[in-house]
């Protein structure tokens, strides 16, 4: 296992990002953070807590002064102040103080919940990351943002709050399903695009071994792609400005994700953004058409499903109007100069958007 990676803000290192394949080193983390004179609660889902609490409870209870769970039901409808709720009442219930700490055990929605309850639990406890989903591995669990959607609005209230630790078990992604899987992938060429020309050379050259899911290659993609994340937040860690490159696919695919009525998932539909956001560079005059295609063939070969011929497009750029993205008129938007290399702009207008989606299409 590739060893760790430390975060920092304002130069001062806040938290580590360790790599594991299995989870027998929490013992050896929770003792660092003297859990035996402390609390710890293992926040999960039902999904993730029926193959992973078991073994999470038998590692780290020789070393805390007392373990309890909460697990909520799985999905996206659990992201909620409901759920924070009753996780708060549980805390309540078992005496937590600021002083104990909780563990975060799932994909981006437990760790989004766990990290918002430890922000506002007591006006602030300790929380430990343990993603178990790729998206969560390479995206959600680094850099501090924490929340719960709010009625139909996402992430609508939320904290900055960092972890004190993200432990990342490699070995969880082999009960991952595949759909899921991939759905990360789209996250990951995202990264490579905005910032790293080796990494999108590198997935190219691995792509054989990232789909059989070798753990090795698994390790060093994740790291990889936790190394541009940790750049980005490091330099922009309350999103004012450079964070905003992360958001490269994401207009479009927001707007897609709701006009599918979140049926396709973000990763997918962000995979899709991703595409058009190509294209859009390369009519603009940035990238070159061999970059495209080299961008376009690579996202395609991974299993992840196509936009759909019948969809209405004027109804997704209207959905775009509504992104949090959007200054005054105009939508700020991610291009490439190249890859590796992405920008803020707002020159990108409805027709640049249609044009490319037809092109996408074949119309
Ligand atoms: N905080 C951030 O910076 C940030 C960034 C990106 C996304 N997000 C949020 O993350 C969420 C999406 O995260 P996600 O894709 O991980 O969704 P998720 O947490 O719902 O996990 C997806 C599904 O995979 C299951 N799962 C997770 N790990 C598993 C494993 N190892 N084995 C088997 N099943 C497993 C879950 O139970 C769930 O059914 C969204 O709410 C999104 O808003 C947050």
């Amino acid at each position: 296992m590739l060893d760790r990676l430390t975060v920092h803000m304002n130069e001062v290192p806040v938290y580590d990002i360790s790599y594991h394949d299995s989870f027998d080193e929490l013992k050896d983390l929770l003792t660092g953070f003297n859990t035996m004179d402390r609390k710890v609660c293992v926040v999960s889902d039902s999904k993730v807590a029926s193959f992973y609490m078991d073994a999470i409870l038998r590692v780290i209870e020789p070393v805390c002064k007392k373990v309890t769970s909460y697990v909520f039901p799985e999905g996206e409808p659990s992201k909620n102040l409901n759920v924070v709720r009753e996780l708060y009442e549980h805390l309540i219930l078992e005496k937590f103080d600021r002083h104990d700490l909780l563990i975060a055990l799932g994909g981006g929605v437990v760790g989004d919940l766990t990290g918002f309850s430890a922000a506002t639990y007591l006006r602030g406890i300790d929380f430990i990351q343990v993603p178990t989903s790729l998206l969560s591995q390479v995206d959600s669990s680094i850099g501090g943002k924490t929340g719960v959607d709010f009625d139909s609005y996402k992430n609508m209230v939320g904290a900055f709050y960092m972890p004190k630790h993200v432990f990342m078990n490699l070995n969880v992604l082999y009960t991952l399903d595949r759909r899921q899987f991939f759905s990360g992938m789209g996250e990951i060429v995202k990264s490579a695009l905005i910032k790293d020309y080796e990494f999108f050379n590198w997935l190219i050259d691995n792509n054989q071994d990232i789909s059989k899911l070798d753990l090795a290659t698994l390790n060093s993609m994740v790291y990889k792609c936790n190394i541009v994340k940790k750049n980005v937040v490091e330099k922009d860690p309350t999103e004012k400005g450079d964070r905003a490159l992360l958001n490269f696919g994401h207009t479009i695919g927001h707007a897609l994700e709701k006009y599918m009525n979140f049926e396709m998932l973000h990763g997918e539909c962000v995979s899709i953004g991703c595409i058009l956001s190509t294209i859009i560079s390369y009519n603009k005059g940035y990238i070159s058409v061999e970059d495209k295609n080299r961008i376009v063939e690579l996202i395609k070969t991974y299993e992840l499903p196509l936009l759909p011929q019948d969809i209405d497009v004027d109804e997704i750029i209207k959905y775009t109007k509504n992104d949090k993205k959007v200054v005054g008129n105009s939508i700020k938007f991610i291009l490439l100069r190249e890859i590796g290399d992405a920008f803020i702009t707002t020159e990108v207008t409805d027709e640049d958007m249609k044009l490319a989606i037809n092109e996408y299409l074949g119309k």
